[in-house]
């Protein structure tokens, strides 16, 4: 029986790590839990509520009917799938759209709908005989969420339309500056990093009440069903006239001279908007040249999306954090004032290595630097105003010692190079620590090797590592299978208790049977991400034999080039890592093989050849049998895709009157990696 003290310690931790998470799921769409273990938690929460009914919490999520649940939305198809766009940002790369679009139309001539590209979510609107029946979310482009109550609670959109129209629209679903800041007010303490966000967050609360009052708001930019008028510009006029809220910063432009100046005047105005924009779609606006100019994979050949210069601020560097990554690496990380960039106050900046801090930028103490973000990744420092620079501000140099184990720093050779012409040798310029005792490294590493897309023991955060590792228990990666040799111990460290020991004490059983790939994420080898571990899981037995794989059969495997080679020999070749192995497999590590029916996940999908390619088409073929797809010969409608290399002819052709996807090089190595959304 627990202990009321032990009891109100459990009950505190979890409603605090419940109340986070679903913060964060529902603010920012941050997964900190996954829904399997959210909901157990909730369970363990719940039944200590009922053992001691005077410990919980007023703010409970058992309790708080406001408190999103996690349960998911319900699922619905899209007729037509949600395509996403390709970039443009320089009007050298609109030029060379131009001329393809062009030479595709064959001597009609285009005119262009250019709108403003709302940063938001997109939403399928679908009306059936005039009355608001479905609002679904992109969701993986084929299938989304249901989240038809939620987006009904935004004013500008009618439930009823004036006319019994069956239609099915798309639009953005958006937050205006000025509800984004009443919200920010009214939630002085959450993370509200940026209105896409926001908006994201509400959409996924279960209570449309409370979505009511964070004022969301929809431009709706195309109406999916055929058959009304000709050309998209009317049909946008027509939505309008049924007095639906359509994207209004919109413009026909006559040609690409147009078009620039419609993306220059755009991108001025950006900060005096009342909505978030990035960019400006640049559409076809006649809907039969669109359909002859069809579509790739995963984008419209008839739209691009215009993409605006990142922005950049001016702010002050407060100091260098270096941090040390798994691999040894140093990442110096400039700390800064506080500065909004694009709705996102940010505080860290990347500095990449010292070369850039000491050599390119000749970063000075308390300098005034520019930051620029560039998509999501963190921003980076891109200069550094001189003018304000102090008189007696000291140069940064290049650490000579580990931050963590005070050890040598050292540059490695690169990776896979082999001595030039003249007997030079090529090194990174990444600094390292070669230490394999370094206690930062070997955080990291342990981090890295239960982390969710390695061994995911997703109840062993980063946090728990580090107090393990402080506390002695774990040294490197065998010792987390030790563990529940010192359960007694464990649960006696502060801020432990029973239940999460337990918890992670099981998760870490069943990590020994995980499948193979990802025990070979965990380990971390160079240049060995998921696809690489999952190639090389389908290529071994089992553990044993991926201990014991010879140069020659590494260079059997079709995907690995000479760098990949080497470095899965360098890991396995090693003794520490030989011994390391050995050891896991003393302590019960079984990874399960992977079975390559269920690796199969093109099974069903057919794909034709053609064109010349940058590799053999012997290669592409017994890649692409490998992942399931059936290889065809000849293109015909029941062709799933079109691989097109350099000067395909007449198959290219023919999945182009078929419209069928046509996919680049670039565009199938994609589609592998996200697999078989559309
Ligand atoms: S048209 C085939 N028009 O941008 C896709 N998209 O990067 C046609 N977006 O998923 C999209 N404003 O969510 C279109 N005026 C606009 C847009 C817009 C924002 C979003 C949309 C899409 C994403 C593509």
């Amino acid at each position: 029986m627990l202990t009321t003290q032990k009891a109100l310690e459990e009950i505190n931790r979890l409603t605090d790590l419940l109340l986070r998470a679903s913060e964060a799921y529902y603010n920012s769409g941050e997964v900190l839990m996954e829904d399997e273990e959210f909901d157990l938690m909730l369970g363990q929460l719940a039944s200590l509520e009922s053992q001691f009914p005077e410990l919980a919490r007023p703010d409970s999520p058992n309790k708080n009917v406001g408190t999103p649940t996690k349960s998911d939305f319900k699922k619905s198809k899209h007729q037509t799938p949600m395509l996403s766009l390709e970039n443009l940002s320089t009007p050298e790369e609109l030029a060379q759209w131009g001329e393809q679009v062009e030479k595709k139309l064959d001597g009609l001539v285009p005119l262009f709908c250019c709108e403003a590209k709302l940063d938001g979510l997109s939403m399928s609107v679908i009306f059936e005989k005039g009355r608001l029946v479905r609002a679904v979310t992109r969701g993986n482009g084929e299938v989304g969420d249901e989240v038809t109550e939620n987006v009904k609670t935004i004013k500008s959109l009618p439930h009823q339309l004036k006319e019994p129209l069956d239609l099915e629209l798309r639009g953005e679903v958006v937050m205006s500056w000025a509800e984004f800041e009443k919200n920010r007010a009214q939630f002085p303490d959450q993370v509200i990093k940026n209105p896409r966000n926001f908006a994201a967050g509400s959409l996924r609360l279960k209570d449309p009440a409370l979505v009511k009052k964070r004022g969301l708001d929809i431009l709706l930019y195309d109406l999916v069903t055929p058959g009304f008028k000709e050309e998209h510009q009317a049909n946008l006029i027509l939505l309008e006239g049924l007095d639906l809220p359509v994207n209004p910063f919109r413009e026909l432009c006559h040609n690409l001279d147009e078009v620039l100046a419609f993306c220059q005047k755009t991108e001025a105005l950006r900060d005096q908007m009342a909505f978030k924009i990035d960019g400006v779609v640049i559409k076809i606006n006649h809907l039969e040249q669109r359909a002859r100019l069809g579509r790739t994979q995963k984008s419209p050949v008839w739209a691009r999306a215009w993409k605006f210069r990142p922005q950049r601020k001016l702010t002050r560097l407060l100091g260098i954090e270096n941090s040390l990554g798994r691999t040894g690496v140093l990442t110096p990380v400039a700390l800064v004032e506080p500065v909004d960039i694009d709705g996102t106050e940010v505080r860290r900046a990347s500095l990449h290595n010292y070369k850039e801090v000491v050599d390119r930028l000749h970063l000075h103490e308390k300098d005034w630097v520019f930051l620029e973000k560039g998509g999501d990744i963190i921003p980076k420092v891109v200069s550094i105003d001189l003018t304000q620079r102090l008189p007696d501000a000291q140069a940064y140099a290049k650490p000579q010692a580990c931050p963590s184990c005070q050890g040598p720093l050292t540059h490695a050779q690169k990776s896979g190079s082999k001595p030039k012409e003249d007997g030079t040798i090529e090194y990174e310029i990444d600094q390292r620590c070669t230490n394999a005792r370094c206690p930062a490294q070997l955080l990291a590493k342990i981090e890295h090797f239960v982390s969710k897309k390695a061994m995911d023991v997703s109840s062993l955060g980063a946090k728990m590592v580090e107090l393990l590792m402080q506390k002695g228990f774990v040294a490197q990666i065998d010792d987390l299978f030790r563990l529940k040799a010192h359960r007694a111990e464990l649960e006696a460290i502060k801020g432990l208790g029973d239940i999460s020991v337990a918890k992670f004490l099981n998760a870490l059983e069943t990590a020994k049977t995980q499948p193979l790939d990802r025990l070979i994420i965990g380990l971390g080898i160079n240049n060995v991400g998921e696809r690489a571990a999952k190639t090389l899981a389908l290529f071994c037995k089992d553990l044993n034999h991926f201990k014991g794989l010879s140069l020659a059969e590494l260079e059997s495997i079709p995907e690995f080039g000479p760098v990949m080679v080497q470095s899965v020999l360098d890991w396995t070749k090693a003794p520490e890592n030989q011994d390391l192995l050995l050891r896991l497999t003393n302590l019960g590590v079984n990874p399960e093989p992977l079975a390559r029916p269920q690796n199969q996940p093109f099974k069903g999908k057919s794909v034709c050849i053609t064109g010349t390619l940058s590799k053999k088409r012997s290669d592409w073929k017994f890649q692409l049998e490998q992942l399931g797809f059936k290889t065809v010969e000849a293109v015909s409608a029941k062709t799933d895709y079109l691989l097109a290399g350099e000067e395909a002819g007449s198959k290219l052709k023919k999945a182009q009157q078929l419209n069928i996807p046509i996919l680049s090089e670039k565009d199938m190595n994609e589609l592998i990696e996200s697999g078989p959304t559309l």
